[in-house]
C-alpha cells in the first residue's frame, strides 16, 4: 500500500495520532488536504479528520494534548467539531452513513465505517484518506481509485452520480468548480446527471452558490467553468443575464458578435492581469446591458446604446438576487460597468481634456478601468489587436503627463467654499456651488491649471460675472 507519510509533517498530525491511540479509535485525514498534497498544490489551511467513533471526543482529546488547550467549537447537529491552532483549522467528524430526503440537502446521519464515510463524499478525488494510527501512519485508503482519477484528471462521483448530485445539489457547482480550478474533465455520466438534476440547485442557498462562483471566477481560466455551467443548464438558474448575451443575430447580412463568448474571453484575459475578485466580476458583467439594449437599424446596423448605464443598473439587481454585498464592492463593479467604454471612446483621439475627464470620473479606480478595457480587446485580427493596445498605451502615457501636471486623480477643489464666502462676503448659497463647478470644469477643460493662484483669479472673475463683489 502506498504511503504518504511526507504529507503529515505538520505536528498536528502527530498529536491527532496520539489522541486517537488514547481513545483507542482509528482516525484519518481525508479530502482536500490529501488531494492537494498529491497534486502538489498549495495545501489548504483546513484539514478534515474522520474518526471511526466520536469526532467530538477526538477533538477534545487533541485539545487536551495541545499547549494552551485551544477551544473546541462543537456543532452538535452535525456531530462535528472544529479546533484552530496558530496556522490551521482542523475539522473533526465521526465516520458516518448518510441518507437524504428529497427537499433538503441536510442528511439523516448514522454512525458508520470509514468506507461508509468515503461513500457519502462528493468525488473520488476527495475520498482519499491517510491513516493516522501509529502502525499504519501515512497509508492511503483509496477504495474508489481516486489516485487514478487524479492522474487522469477526472471528476467522478463514488456512487451513481444521480444519487450523489441529487443528495446534495451543491456538488454540481463543486464539480464544475474543481474542473475549472484543477483543469480536470467531468466524466460524461456525471455531466449528464448534472444536466438532469439542474433544477435541484434551487434548494441551495445563494451564499453557497456564490462561494463556488467566486472560486470559478478566481481560477486561472474561468471560462472553463462558465462554459460547463452553460452546457449543463445551471447558468440559467444562476446568471440568466449571461445566457441572454448568447447568440448571433443576422439582419440584412449584418451580424453582431456573440457577447456571451466574448465576455468569457474578456474574463480569461483579465484573469491573466489581476487577482482582484471584484474586477473579475466587473469583466463578467461588463456587457450584460447589451441584451436589453440591442437594436438594429438599416442606417447603422446593430447598436447597444446606453448598455453601460443599463448594465450598471442590472448589477444592483443581480447582486441583490444572489445575496451578494450591496456595499462598496458592488458600487465598484457598477462603476466599472458604467465606464467600461470610456477609454475605448477616447482612445481613437486622445485629447488632454478627455483624459483629464476620464481620470477625474474614474478617480481611484483608473488603473482597474484600464485593465478592464485592455482585457476587452478580443479581436482576432492581429493588426487591429496591435492598434487597440497601442491606443491604450497612448492613453496611459497621456494619463501620466496629465497627472504630473494637474493632479486630477484625487481631485481636491483648489479653492474652498470658505474662501469663496470670505472673498465675496456671502453666506452659504447656490453661487458657491456654481463657482466651484465652474473652476472644476475650467481645470478639466485645460483653461486653467489645477493651482490655487490661477483658480483664485478664475473664482474672482466668475463671481463678478454672477454679480458678486469681492472684498
Ligand atoms: N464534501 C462532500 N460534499 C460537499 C462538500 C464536501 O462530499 N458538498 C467532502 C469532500 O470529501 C471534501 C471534504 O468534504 O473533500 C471537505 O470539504 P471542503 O473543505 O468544502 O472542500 P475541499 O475538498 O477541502 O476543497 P476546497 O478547500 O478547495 O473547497
Amino acid at each position: 500500500m502506498k504511503n504518504y507519510k511526507e504529507a503529515l509533517q505538520h505536528p498536528i498530525f502527530d498529536t491527532i495520532a496520539k489522541a486517537s491511540a488514547n481513545l483507542e479509535l482509528d482516525s484519518y485525514v481525508i479530502g482536500g488536504f490529501v488531494r492537494d498534497h498529491i497534486l502538489q498544490r498549495k495545501t489548504a489551511k483546513d484539514i478534515d479528520i474522520v474518526a471511526v467513533g466520536s469526532g467530538i471526543a477526538l477533538a477534545k482529546e487533541v485539545s487536551n494534548l495541545l499547549p494552551g488547550n485551544p477551544k473546541v467549537q462543537i456543532f452538535k447537529t452535525y456531530g462535528t467539531a472544529m479546533l484552530k491552532t496558530e496556522d490551521i483549522e482542523v475539522e473533526f467528524v465521526g465516520a458516518r452513513k448518510e441518507s437524504y430526503v428529497e427537499n433538503s440537502r441536510n442528511p439523516k446521519v448514522e454512525n458508520g465505517s470509514l468506507e461508509d464515510d468515503q461513500n457519502r463524499r462528493d468525488f473520488t478525488i476527495n475520498t482519499l484518506a491517510l491513516h493516522l494510527s501509529p502502525e499504519n501512519y501515512g497509508e492511503i485508503l483509496d477504495p474508489f481509485n481516486g489516485l487514478e482519477d487524479l492522474k487522469s484528471k477526472i471528476i467522478r462521483t463514488p456512487l451513481n452520480p444521480d444519487i450523489t448530485y441529487s443528495d446534495d445539489p451543491l456538488r454540481m457547482m463543486r464539480a464544475i468548480r474543481f474542473a475549472t480550478q484543477l483543469n480536470f474533465k467531468i466524466e460524461s455520466s456525471s455531466l449528464e446527471a448534472i444536466a438532469k438534476n439542474k433544477d435541484r440547485i434551487k434548494i441551495i442557498t445563494k451564499e453557497r452558490i456564490v462561494d463556488e462562483l467566486h472560486k470559478i471566477i478566481l481560477s486561472d481560466k474561468p471560462s472553463t467553468g462558465f462554459k460547463l455551467l452553460e452546457q449543463t443548464g445551471l447558468l440559467g438558474y444562476i446568471l440568466p443575464e449571461l445566457i441572454d448575451l448568447k447568440g448571433i443575430d443576422e439582419v440584412e447580412g449584418q451580424r453582431h458578435k456573440d457577447n456571451f463568448y466574448h465576455t468569457l474571453e474578456v474574463v480569461d484575459n483579465i484573469a491573466q492581469n489581476t487577482d482582484d475578485l471584484w474586477l473579475r466580476w466587473a469583466a463578467l458583467l461588463h456587457d450584460i446591458g447589451k441584451a436589453p439594449t440591442k437594436k438594429f437599424s438599416k442606417k447603422v446596423g446593430w447598436t447597444f446604446h446606453g448598455h453601460e448605464f443599463v448594465g450598471s443598473k442590472m448589477v444592483f439587481k443581480l447582486f441583490k438576487r444572489l445575496k451578494m454585498p450591496l456595499n462598496e464592492k458592488m458600487k465598484f463593479v457598477q462603476k466599472m460597468v458604467l465606464m467600461s467604454s470610456r477609454p475605448i471612446v477616447i482612445a481613437t483621439e486622445v485629447t488632454d481634456s478627455a483624459v483629464r475627464r476620464l481620470v477625474f470620473d474614474a478617480g481611484e479606480y483608473i488603473e482597474e478601468l484600464m485593465t478592464l478595457c485592455e482585457a476587452d480587446i478580443t479581436t482576432k485580427n492581429p493588426k487591429r489587436f496591435k492598434k487597440y493596445h497601442n491606443n491604450f498605451k497612448i492613453v496611459r502615457q497621456k494619463m501620466i503627463e496629465v497627472e504630473e501636471r494637474d493632479h486630477i486623480r484625487n481631485f481636491q477643489p483648489p479653492v474652498t467654499g470658505e474662501e469663496i464666502m470670505d472673498t465675496f462676503n456671502i453666506k452659504p448659497s447656490r453661487e458657491i456651488g456654481i463657482i466651484k463647478e465652474a473652476i472644476k470644469e475650467a481645470i478639466l477643460e485645460g483653461e486653467i491649471p489645477n493651482e490655487h493662484e490661477a483658480a483664485y483669479a478664475y473664482m474672482v472673475k466668475k463671481g463678478e460675472e454672477l454679480g458678486l463683489k469681492s472684498s
